[in-house]
């Protein structure tokens, strides 16, 4: 039966899948024809997650811990969510009303999206930007509108201009990203107290993803937009995980804090979807958040080499040139120069070049020109990657 025939929701129809599956479908083709392929797409760290915290896990499920979690979180990673919260963010949020765990970041933005907007209202959303935030705003009935950035001193950057001019009445949430996923930019403190001012005066609610916030380069400092000040902490909902800090990606862990009313909203938001991460991944959660750190910085070295290494493979191109990220592990290349729109760069980089990345279009409009490379894997992976990378766009 068609999908007509089947009666399926119209909010379902309106989804698209991610760009990483979009592409995935594509490489998977190519696989097909015989082309050999090497990914620099995908954000999944290539590191295995610490043994201190697979140990836990498996010293948890030797103790039972299989029981439904508490749907709010397990009270003891709450605490620790409030523990890191105040030693690394400065941030004091009460791990009883304020603290809510999620099965990674993805359902803590999918919850604080539907617990904030309603039917017609708009998501300002910088331009380009991770693109699964774009389904759950539709799910949730809204709207996203783009706020336009530019790229100034290789970097791409949103003003407070373009803030503003992306504002209309209908304007509800502005959902930011630092690191800033697929760009690199980290906002710094004049930017981020330019945004806050906005926001206090257009009476915006900030959704603050900051699932990078621990790979960050040449000793810049991550600052929550939560403690910029009491108003912003009260117009703040911050959404982290520890797939990316703790390269624990399928453990499917992450967790929000914000003030008590938005929390409760996307906790009922929650129940209906969720009943939250295993409990012994919550108790092996909580060993990471409170215990040493030391492979937090390990990690944090690797990656930072590994950006050094992709600056250094892709330097003296004539039209392409590589926007050095502050935070992350992507690189963008600003191939703007070749006047070719990225996806149809990408697609000849597959097929012809045997090297996956993802166009900057997939991001947004913002991003056309350019192309997201991922150093997530290393190794040789990386190096084979960017020896093709490096003859597919001499070749343009
Ligand atoms: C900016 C951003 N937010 C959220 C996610 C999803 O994170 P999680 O694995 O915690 O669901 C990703 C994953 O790539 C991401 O890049």
């Amino acid at each position: 039966m068609t999908a007509e025939a089947l009666r399926l929701s119209p909010r379902a129809a309106q989804l698209q899948p991610t760009a990483v599956n979009q592409i995935l479908a594509e490489v998977r083709r190519a696989l097909a024809q015989g082309v050999d392929v090497v990914s620099l797409m995908r954000g999944e760290p290539d590191f295995r997650t610490p043994p201190h915290i697979c140990e836990a896990a498996i010293r948890a499920l030797g103790s039972g811990r299989t029981s439904y979690p508490d749907n709010r979180g397990e009270l003891k990673l709450r605490e620790a969510v409030a523990e890191k919260l105040a030693r690394d963010n400065g941030l004091a949020y009460d791990p009883g009303t304020e603290i809510l765990v999620t099965t990674g970041a993805t359902l803590g933005i999918h919850a604080a999206l539907l617990a904030l907007i309603g039917d017609g209202d708009e998501v300002l959303l910088p331009d380009p930007i991770y693109d699964a935030y774009q389904s759950p705003i539709l799910l949730a009935g809204g709207r996203s509108r783009p706020v336009r950035s530019s790229i100034e001193d290789g970097r791409f950057v949103v003003t407070r201009q373009a803030l503003e001019a992306a504002i209309t009445p209908a304007s509800r949430v502005l959902l930011l990203n630092t690191p800033w996923n697929p760009v690199g930019t980290v906002l710094r403190d004049g930017e981020l107290h330019a945004i806050a001012d906005v926001a206090a005066r257009r009476n915006l609610i900030v959704i603050s993803d900051e699932i990078y916030e621990t790979i960050i380069y040449d000793g810049r400092r991550h600052v929550s937009p939560a403690a910029l000040s009491p108003d912003m902490r009260q117009r703040t909902v911050v959404v982290n995980s520890l797939s990316k800090t703790y390269a624990m990606p399928g453990w499917r862990v992450g967790y929000c804090a914000a003030p008590e009313p938005i929390v409760s909203a996307m906790f009922l938001v929650l129940q209906q979807s969720s009943r939250g991460p295993a409990t012994f991944v919550q108790d092996a959660a909580a060993v990471a958040l409170t215990g040493p750190q030391a492979c937090v910085e390990e990690m944090r070295g690797e990656y930072a080499r590994r950006r050094g290494v992709v600056a250094e493979a892709l330097a003296g191109l004539p039209r392409a040139r590589v926007l050095q990220p502050e935070g992350g592990f992507f690189s963008m290349v600003d191939a703007r120069a070749t006047g070719i729109p990225s996806n149809d760069i990408r697609r000849r980089l597959l097929l012809d070049h045997g090297v996956v990345v993802a166009h900057g279009s997939a991001y947004g409009p913002g991003g056309e020109g350019t192309l997201r490379v991922s150093f997530a894997s290393g190794g040789d992976n990386l190096a084979r990657g960017l020896a093709r990378l490096r003859e597919g766009l001499a070749a343009l």
